[in-house]
């Protein structure tokens, strides 16, 4: 009934949260979605921007991949849906209000494929010893990637926690004005043997940034 009225006008929840302030979960032309008071956070245009950005990874070769920032769990649906990806996910979210709209309002379970961890990402990825094939940094409050996750010791341990066959995809920004902080990034990506790509204006506003190992390196 909800999904058939959302044709006619959207229906909205709003549910408070201590780190994303008021979120909404609306209907809207039969689909639910996650917002944020100024960003899509899941199952709208970020999913369109993630998709993207995913069909330019080979993943046939990805048998564990990492999501810094679960959200409403929109890229998960992509993997399995769109990718057929049947290897193992691991989710880092630090909101719990998120985690629970998550499982509540979007279906996601977790199972031997699916781990959902409660953490705040920078401190995740300071201890995590376990590599990933594919780290997919989606990391916003609203529309802002806060500043730790442009720093360099936060993608020193990105670079050290992914496999050396390995990609990172960063959903690095709304604005177009980080340019400073992305080519620091890019130095340190290509420094250790990445090749990079960077995808302006995907959807009309993100932009993306794809890292992919190139051959063999040091470990940092
Ligand atoms: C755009 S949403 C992620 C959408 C998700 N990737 C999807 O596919 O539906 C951004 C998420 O980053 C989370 N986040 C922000 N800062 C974080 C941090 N320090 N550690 C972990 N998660 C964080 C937010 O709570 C929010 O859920």
């Amino acid at each position: 009934m909800i999904r058939l009225l959302s044709y006619i006008y959207p229906i909205t929840k709003k549910v408070e949260s201590k780190y994303n302030g008021t979120l909404e979960i609306t209907w809207h032309n039969g689909k639910k979605h996650l917002n944020s008071k100024n960003a899509n956070y899941s199952y709208g245009s970020l999913q369109e921007i993630l998709k993207f950005g995913l069909q330019k990874i080979d993943l046939k070769n990805c048998e564990n991949i990492l999501i810094l920032g679960l959200g409403g769990g929109s890229v998960i649906e992509t993997l399995l849906k769109d990718f057929n990806y049947i290897n193992n996910i691991t989710a880092l979210e630090i909101d719990p209000v998120i985690i629970d709209i998550a499982k509540d309002e979007f279906n996601l379970l977790e199972n031997k494929n699916l781990k959902i961890i409660c953490d705040d990402a920078l401190n995740f990825m300071k201890h995590n010893k376990s590599l990933f094939d594919l780290i997919i940094i989606d990391l916003f409050i609203d529309t802002e990637v806060p500043d730790s996750f442009l720093s360099t010791s936060f993608w020193k341990d990105i670079i050290r926690s992914n496999s050396d066959k390995g990609h990172i995809l960063f959903n690095a920004s709304l604005k177009e004005n980080i340019d400073t902080k992305l080519s620091g990034i890019i130095s340190l990506l290509e420094d250790n043997h990445y090749q990079t790509t960077i995808l302006e204006r995907v959807n009309g506003t993100n932009t993306l940034l794809i890292a992919s190992q190139s051959n063999e390196r040091n470990r940092l």
